[in-house]
């Protein structure tokens, strides 16, 4: 396996509290599209960045930020499931952010859960992608040890790109709460790959609680490669790593 030397350390930030890493999170965000409205935004999905969406809707209710100009790029999907099901990344989008803010419909990107040619969507995905560039990267990580970063489970390459994927065991365990019965929950997902994460030309990484200790050491800390596919974020140049004082308990250098 060849072996990957962290050529840049990323910046660290730990806060008292998942609140404020919330808030300084939504700061780095609203800078990055006030100073440049046009910008191509990478969003996530998940409990992680809910605090931060709210922010944002908060801002925008407040007229401290326009996203009428940004493009926003999520991350992932499940696959197959209904955009409408309430437990669709379609729909958690909606819900949480994009109803909320006045970005053109035309300008919003979510891989197509309901595609029937799965590998036609990731390619259409994957085209999308390259035809852009990301000014902001946000995105965080599974939970335990699955250090994932978007659906990029463990044995994701650096190199990997916009794909189907069939979801870790460990994945699947956390996010079946996420469901109403246990069999609706696919098996797979489009997701972008860490080389599409790494095209942003900066990452915001969030993590909070205690329960993203371990993947944050492992990923921040440990050797860098596709056991751990978010310790692949330590080859990018400009990463900023926000976490609260949980999520960086298990860090020895904070
Ligand atoms: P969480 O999930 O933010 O809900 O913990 C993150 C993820 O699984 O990528």
């Amino acid at each position: 396996m060849p072996e990957y030397l962290p050529q840049y350390a990323p910046e660290i930030i730990v806060l008292d509290d998942a609140r404020s890493a919330e808030a300084h999170s939504a700061e780095l965000i609203i800078d990055q599209v006030v100073q440049k409205p046009d910008s191509v935004l990478t969003l996530p999905t998940g409990g992680t960045p809910l605090g931060v969406y709210k922010l944002l809707v908060e801002a925008h209710r407040l007229g401290a930020v326009d996203f009428s100009g940004i493009t926003a790029l999520n991350l992932d999907e499940y696959w197959p499931i209904d955009r409408d099901h309430q437990s669709s990344y379609a729909r958690y989008m909606q819900d949480n952010l994009f109803h909320h803010l006045n970005i053109p419909a035309q300008n919003i990107n979510i891989p197509n859960g309901q595609a029937e040619d799965v590998d036609a969507e990731a390619e259409r995905y994957k085209a999308l992608i390259d035809n852009v560039t990301i000014n902001l990267g946000f995105v965080s990580i599974g939970p335990g040890e699955t250090c994932h970063v978007a659906f990029n489970e463990i044995g994701s390459t650096v190199n990997s790109r916009a794909r189907y994927v069939m979801l870790d065991p460990e994945t699947v365990k956390a996010n079946l709460q996420n469901f109403k019965e246990p069999a609706e929950m696919p098996t797979g997902a489009i997701t972008q790959g860490i080389a599409d994460i790494l095209s942003a030309e900066r990452l915001l990484f969030l993590a909070t609680g205690a329960h993203k200790a371990r993947g944050v050491a492992r990923s921040f800390e440990g050797k860098i490669g596709p056991d751990a596919p978010a310790s692949f974020l330590r080859l990018h140049p400009a990463v900023t790593v926000v976490l609260d004082r949980d999520s960086a308990s298990l860090l020895s250098k904070t």
